[in-house]
């Protein structure tokens, strides 16, 4: 089987990750990591090109160094408050005496078919459910006999400027954008267990400058939606209240940041002043801050649940992910307002957990750009559908470099040895 090399980029409000894999089958082995912080986005969107190339240059040298192969090819992770989910179904007639690939292809290209407004580019198209003559709830309906085939899909859009945006930076930066992947779908991929994603469970991967909710049940997500809040407003909070410099408030965050004060904790930390002046602090007065803060946030999620019915759906409860899930009693206070079971997601590393930056990579944080490798094998293909509309430059533009990825990505594992180009080659 042809072996390939896959790179995700998770371009993030606060830092930009990039993960190599060697890719054969449904077999991914772990080549190496780059993360560098991000600068030129705000809430997951581009506010400066030129500072975002410069980010993404500096995480994908680093990818390059930790992997030992060059860069080309990027599958890339979108977020923002602009992506937006809904719910389309379409019918079709069954051609033959059983239903065909192509029957399945035309039922999904049916309830694909609703108004989009030009501004909005659609990213995925998601199967959720086939209805064959009246009956409900088939996953895979190739092969079954009837006359009616309904398809019930999962329709993500996106802002076109947003998505251009995010294009351009990568191709400024020397990349070929061979997938873009809405980024919870990723962090699911690397973070949920099957069995979560069929019984019913919520992912919620609390960013930097983004809170991404969605829900998943029968294996397929059911719902989605982007919140413009992260663990920056945290932050921020944190730099106003005690009258500190933002850098100095993200330290004070992660070293004795916390939801509420644990028996283990310290009662005190230093703190620096911007006038240069070394005071203490009561962990208990920091907590205090930080509290209401992530309280509204999780009041947000509770808000996007209930409107897209995701608390009966939930059985296995709420699995958190994202670097602000790492926050001390963040997941404890979720339990509490959501009134669900909580648990942190760990991107699980599929094939070489052995690997050196594996541990490192076993981070909420790097969910995202796990994912993003592992979205690429070939096992997961089918449940997805990537569009390509004929009138759409992004279309084109993606199916284009789709192609060329397609006809570069063999390796021959000598160029690796030799630190030689093994993914595919732009055209730009
Ligand atoms: N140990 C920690 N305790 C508290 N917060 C943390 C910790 N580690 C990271 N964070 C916070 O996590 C946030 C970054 O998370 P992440 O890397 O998932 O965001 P991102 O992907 O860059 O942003 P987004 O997804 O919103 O575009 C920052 O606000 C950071 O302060
Ligand atoms: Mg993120």
């Amino acid at each position: 089987m042809r072996q390939h090399i896959v790179v995700g980029l998770d371009v993030g409000t606060t830092k930009i990750c990039g993960v190599a894999a060697q890719v054969q089958g449904s077999e991914i082995n772990l080549l190496g990591m780059g993360v560098s912080p991000s600068a030129g986005l705000r809430k997951g969107m581009v506010i400066n090109i030129d500072d975002a190339v410069a980010s993404i240059r500096t995480a994908l040298d680093e990818t390059e160094a930790c992997s030992g192969v060059r860069v080309r090819s990027v599958s890339v992770g979108i977020s923002g408050s602009h992506v937006r989910g809904f719910e389309s179904c379409g019918a079709v007639g069954i051609r033959g005496k059983e239903v065909s690939h192509t029957d399945v292809d035309r039922a999904i290209e049916s309830a694909r078919a609703v108004y989009i407004p030009l501004d909005r580019e659609v990213l995925h198209v998601i199967p959720t459910e086939f209805i064959l003559d009246g009956q409900e709830g088939i996953t895979d309906p190739v092969g079954m006999s009837g006359v009616r085939l309904e398809a019930k899909v999962h329709i993500i859009t996106g802002a076109v400027s947003s998505v251009q945006n995010l294009l351009k930076c990568c191709e400024k930066a020397g990349l070929d954008v061979v997938d873009l992947v809405f980024e919870p779908l990723a962090s699911a991929r690397a973070a949920l267990t099957r069995d979560e994603k069929e019984a019913g469970v919520v992912l919620v991967d609390i960013g930097g400058g983004t809170t991404d909710i969605a829900l998943f049940r029968e294996g397929s997500l059911r719902h989605a939606a982007v919140l413009g809040v992260g663990g920056n407003h945290i932050t921020n909070d944190i730099a106003v209240g005690l009258r500190i410099q933002m850098a100095e408030a993200e330290r004070l965050k992660k070293t004795a940041g916390a939801t509420e004060i644990g028996p283990d904790q310290e009662p005190e930390v230093q703190m620096t002043q911007a006038c240069g002046q070394v005071r203490s602090l009561r962990c208990a007065d920091l907590a205090s801050i930080i509290r209401p803060r992530c309280e509204e946030m999780l009041e947000l999620v509770r808000e996007e649940l209930k409107r897209g019915f995701g608390y009966e759906h939930a059985v296995y409860g709420v699995v958190l992910t994202g670097g602000s899930s790492l926050l001390r009693g963040f997941d404890r206070m979720a339990e509490l307002v959501l009134q669900l079971p909580v648990r942190i997601g760990r991107p699980e590393i599929i094939g070489t957990p052995e690997h050196a930056v594996a541990p490192a990579l076993r981070n909420p944080q790097y969910a995202t750009g796990v994912g993003l490798v592992a979205c690429s094998s070939v096992v997961d293909r089918p449940r997805i559908i990537h569009p390509v509309s004929a009138n759409s430059l992004l279309g084109r533009m993606r199916h284009w470099a789709k192609d060329l990825f397609k006809n570069a990505e063999t390796i021959n594992p000598d160029y690796k040895k030799e630190g030689g180009m093994v993914c595919s080659k732009s055209k730009k």
